[in-house]
């Protein structure tokens, strides 16, 4: 690996020999320029990790080279730390005004510049390469960002919509994403959630940027898996932190972990998904159950008010909630008949059961409880717990409404399925005392809202 090349603008002779002589002892390559005109030759003939210049110099000061090395879209990614025997307010502020990364007083230089030199070389080398693709509808935003973020040294790529921005991220895979959520063709929710769900490019780190009014829709965002989000209007210092904290080697790790964490769950779902086809394959009855109380339970769910994120774990809890019965004897779970009181009291088990089998899984707290309670009856006299109204979980509560009504619709060998209507009168009737109200009548809407049976 190349060692850092650092040059070195002054026209002191003894001043470049000292700063020489102590980078050199820490592996960086150094280059002399006696002022600034000669300096900015070697920028536009070399390429240099940083300059450091002094600001009084005869033909070209330091302020002038800096601004120059700025303009030039060749060199405007290389940082500028400025060295001067000056420490006035006016001449600091003017060094950060022309693009300097860091003003230092030639007084303070001994103790002060190599932490400068060796951060801001770190810093170049964590950025060199990195390429973000920005994203916005607007292009005055989009060029101010790219163009703040190409002076801070980042590689930067655009696209006016989500699509536009999903085609280059295949193509390309970028190191970091920025995108704006309002946009036509593709939203940046729309991309979030495409990005997160391919493969190969949802490790990338995705920061949202757009107005305060936006906030609920930024949370959801960050529950899909986007990295952070900034508020506009925001100024380029808080972008470049932004992007160079995500890109961190410690943020890496974390997202790499992440990763593991995503792929870990996506193999434990498929075998719970596998637990319950052979449950399904097993007991005809359940074949297609699980499906439709999911399916109905979501629909209460969102009548109830519930957001996105809580009906798709609602509709996992449902998937899974007569998981148990894998657990039951084929003579007892097959039986072509009425069931004697032992074998019910087997049946019954079925709750417990299933939540022992998720219990394991940290993922899956918040839906045991709605696996082990979906036979609790609002009047105390379910089971496994005899839970009483509220005491039993809300979850809980949906499932059992769309569980009892595609029990009922369901043909059995011994019994006949009720129609939907009769179904609908028999729910009402046994409402308060078994099932819960609430959930009642969320599922009445959906039900006349649907006009003809959802199952
Ligand atoms: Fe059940």
């Amino acid at each position: 690996m190349l060692n850092p090349q650092v040059l070195i603008v002054d026209d002191s002779k003894t001043i470049r020999s000292v700063i020489s002589s102590e980078l050199k002892k820490h592996s960086i390559d150094v280059t002399e320029a006696v002022n600034g005109i000669q300096g900015l030759d070697f920028t536009r003939t070399n390429h240099y990790d940083l300059v450091i210049t002094d600001i009084t110099m005869p033909g070209m000061d330091g302020y002038q080279l800096c601004t120059e090395i700025k303009k030039n879209p060749d060199t405007q990614s290389t940082p500028v730390i400025i060295l001067s025997s000056n420490d006035r307010h006016e001449q600091i502020e003017k060094g950060f005004e022309v693009g300097a990364a860091a003003y230092v007083t030639k007084t303070k230089a001994r103790k002060d510049l190599l932490p400068y030199v060796k951060e801001i070389l770190n810093r170049a080398k964590l950025l060199r390469d990195k390429l973000v693709l920005v994203v916005d509808d607007s292009k005055y935003i989009l060029n101010v960002v790219a163009s703040g973020l190409t002076s801070a040294g980042f590689k930067v790529i655009t696209a006016t919509n989500g699509r536009e921005a999903f085609d280059i991220a295949s193509e390309v895979a970028p190191h970091l994403i920025l995108s704006d959520i309002n946009m036509p063709i593709m939203d940046g929710i729309q991309l979030c959630e495409k990005i997160q769900s391919h493969p190969g490019l949802s490790h990338i780190p995705f920061v949202i940027m757009s107005s305060g009014a936006d906030r609920r829709t930024m949370r959801e965002l960050l529950h899909k898996g986007a990295s952070a989000f900034l508020v506009k209007p925001f100024n380029i210092d808080q972008l470049v932190i932004t992007a160079e904290k995500l890109l961190s080697d410690h943020f890496q790790i974390i997202l790499q972990q992440r990763e593991l964490f995503k792929k870990e769950r996506t193999l434990l779902m498929g075998s719970i998904t596998s637990l319950i086809q052979a449950l399904e394959a097993r007991d005809s009855y359940t074949k297609g159950h699980s499906d439709t109380v999911s399916r109905l339970s979501v629909k209460i769910a969102e009548r109830l008010g519930f957001n996105e994120l809580d009906c798709e774990r609602i509709a996992f809890a449902a998937r899974l909630h007569d998981l148990g019965k894998i657990g039951i004897r084929d003579d007892i779970l097959l039986k072509n008949g009425p069931l004697e009181d032992h074998e019910f009291a087997k049946i019954k088990e079925h709750p417990v059961l299933g939540a022992d089998i998720l219990n394991p899984i940290p993922s899956m707290e918040d839906i045991i409880p709605a696996v082990l309670h979906h036979h609790e009856r609002m009047n105390g006299k379910g089971y496994p717990h005899g839970l009483i109204g509220e005491e039993i979980p809300l979850w809980a509560r949906i499932i059992s409404t769309a569980d009892v009504y595609d029990a009922l619709t369901t043909d059995r060998p011994y019994k006949k399925a009720f129609t939907h209507n009769h179904t609908m009168e028999f729910i009402k009737k046994i409402s308060p005392d078994e099932l819960c109200p609430e959930c009642v009548k969320a599922f009445q809407a959906v039900m006349l809202e649907a006009r003809v049976p959802l199952n």
